[in-house]
């Protein structure tokens, strides 16, 4: 399932979002706000989405703050995500394929999110590809040390 939320910058490219994936039949959950409130920071956002998308291992999430700078930066000290910021449909691509990427974070107001098809084109590239594994296991493991020796708490 795929596990969307934003701050309040990025309420009307999650509504985009939500009706791309509701037109494709793609089973999503919207964890958060649909109207602009008071105090929903993006680390809050980042926290109610990662803790979702840890339920399940089949869970990606998508996070949007203004830049996805803010969101990724909260949502990578959750132990078993990665969550990469993506302009375009490579990079979208890419951290799945190379980086088992289970969280995409997109900026409302950059450049890339003006065109709805971008945003579009950048969604299906992060749901539609797959961890690659083999030589990319030896550098999530890494990761995984990294997250053993200075994250306490999780799994
Ligand atoms: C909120 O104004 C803004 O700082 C936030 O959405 C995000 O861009 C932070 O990285």
């Amino acid at each position: 399932m795929i596990i969307i939320g934003s701050d309040h910058t990025g309420i009307e490219l999650k509504k985009k979002i939500i009706s791309y994936l509701y037109d494709r039949k793609i089973e999503y959950a919207d964890v958060t706000n649909f109207e602009n409130q008071d105090g929903d920071d993006y680390p809050d956002i980042a926290k109610i989405i990662c803790t979702k998308v840890l339920e399940n291992n089949n869970n990606l999430g998508i996070a949007i703050c203004g830049t996805g700078i803010g969101i990724s930066i909260a949502s990578n000290k959750f132990r078993g995500i990665r969550a990469a910021v993506c302009t375009n449909d490579y990079m979208a691509e890419m951290s799945r394929r190379d980086n088992n990427a289970n969280v995409l974070c997109l900026g409302s107001r950059l450049k890339s999110s003006e065109r709805e098809d971008n945003i579009f084109s950048i969604v299906n590239s992060f749901i539609n590809n797959f961890y690659e594994a083999g030589r990319h296991d030896r550098r999530l493991k890494k990761i995984r040390e990294i997250e053993n020796m200075y994250l306490k708490g999780g799994k």
